[in-house]
């Protein structure tokens, strides 16, 4: 049986933590997709069309990466997908409450579908895609935290650093 894998978030924008999860991800199974809320952040600062372009050029030389959108219950979605697995980040003990928590409600939902962690690399455990804005808007550099083109576009939408 081929596995695949759902890592759902926001993605507003990709880090290089996610890039990190993704990459390990795609190697522990046959297909991941990157399934992008289309109603998570009420005030996105990336565009659906944005989040999609980024993360398609960041994977596209990683075939068994997909990108797609969903929106409604994750479940639901993972369900159809017929996938077997929801992968989430888990940085440092802040992230537990609010993981266990989803984790036990999505399987509350549906028995079938098992929530995986994974942990990136250490130079990525203190980096979120809010920090990121923050940090940039402010005028710091966040270069090697994200993916080029993600800094690129910042310093389009934000202006410099
Ligand atoms: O990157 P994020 O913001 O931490 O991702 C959160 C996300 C999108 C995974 C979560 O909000 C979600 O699953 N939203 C879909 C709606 C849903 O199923 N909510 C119930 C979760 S228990």
């Amino acid at each position: 049986m081929s596995t695949l894998a759902v890592y759902p978030g926001s993605f507003d924008p990709l880090t290089n933590g996610h890039v990190d999860i993704i990459t390990r991800g795609a190697r522990l199974f046959d297909r991941i997709i990157v399934a992008i809320a289309a109603n998570a952040e009420k005030s996105p600062l990336f565009s659906m069309a944005e989040r999609i372009e980024i993360a398609g050029a960041v994977f596209k030389s990683m075939p068994n990466v997909e990108i797609e959108t969903f929106d409604g219950l994750l479940v639901d979605y993972v369900e159809r997908r017929r996938a077997q697995v929801i992968v989430r980040g888990l940085r440092a003990v802040s992230d537990f409450e609010y993981e266990f928590q989803m984790a036990l409600m999505n399987r509350r939902l549906n028995g079938k579908i098992e929530t995986i962690f994974m942990m990136p690399a250490e130079q990525y455990s203190y980096i979120s895609s809010r920090l990121i804005k923050e940090v940039f808007s402010l005028g710091g550099r966040v270069h090697g935290l994200v993916p080029d083109m993600v800094e690129d576009r910042l310093r389009t939408k934000v202006g410099a650093p």
